[in-house]
């Protein structure tokens, strides 16, 4: 997990539902600290990829976010993200729900703003994920298979 945050009133439009833009800047925060920790430093948000809202989120609902590091290039890193959500203020949910996922690119910048290459050591992080096929973000709950369309 990268990131815990809690929606509230000022997170909703007028009908008192959380915008999916105030999750997703949640989910590049996410994101980026990953990004930030594999490039060793400063590193921007180039592409976001297959963004999908599997169900809605609520003032009181906390939201957990979990990361894993896919692939590194050059000076490119893509990320997983799943979002899970439950009730802790109004009805106290002990189940988390699955509310979002997204691919985030980043690419590793230097002082100028220009691509840097990631250090050699960030990418047998990928690989590690890769080879045992467990994700990073090894305590996130069990996820039900989506309903096909
Ligand atoms: C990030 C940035 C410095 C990259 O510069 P660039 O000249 O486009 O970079 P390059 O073409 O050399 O590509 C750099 C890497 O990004 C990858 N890349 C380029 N376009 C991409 C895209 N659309 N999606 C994913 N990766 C992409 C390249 O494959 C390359 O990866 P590698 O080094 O691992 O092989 C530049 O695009 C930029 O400043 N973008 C704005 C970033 C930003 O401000 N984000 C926050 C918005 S508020």
């Amino acid at each position: 997990m990268v990131l815990r945050t809690l929606a509230m009133p000022k997170d909703t439009n007028p009908w008192g539902d959380v915008f999916g833009g105030w999750l997703l800047a949640q989910m590049d925060i996410a994101a980026g600290l990953m990004a930030g920790e594999v490039a060793q430093g400063r590193a921007a948000t180039i592409s976001v990829q297959n963004v999908v809202f599997h169900s809605p989120v609520a003032v009181g609902h906390t939201i957990c976010i979990y990361a894993e590091l896919i692939r590194v290039g050059r000076s490119s890193m893509e990320i997983a993200l799943e979002v899970w959500a439950r009730d802790v203020v109004h009805v106290y949910e002990p189940e988390r729900a699955f509310v979002a996922e997204a691919i985030f690119h980043y690419v590793a910048i230097d002082p100028q703003g220009r691509p840097r290459a990631v250090p050699d050591d960030a990418r047998s992080l990928a690989r590690e994920a890769d080879a045992s096929g467990a994700p990073r973000a090894a305590d996130r709950p069990a996820r039900e298979p989506l309903p096909s369309a």
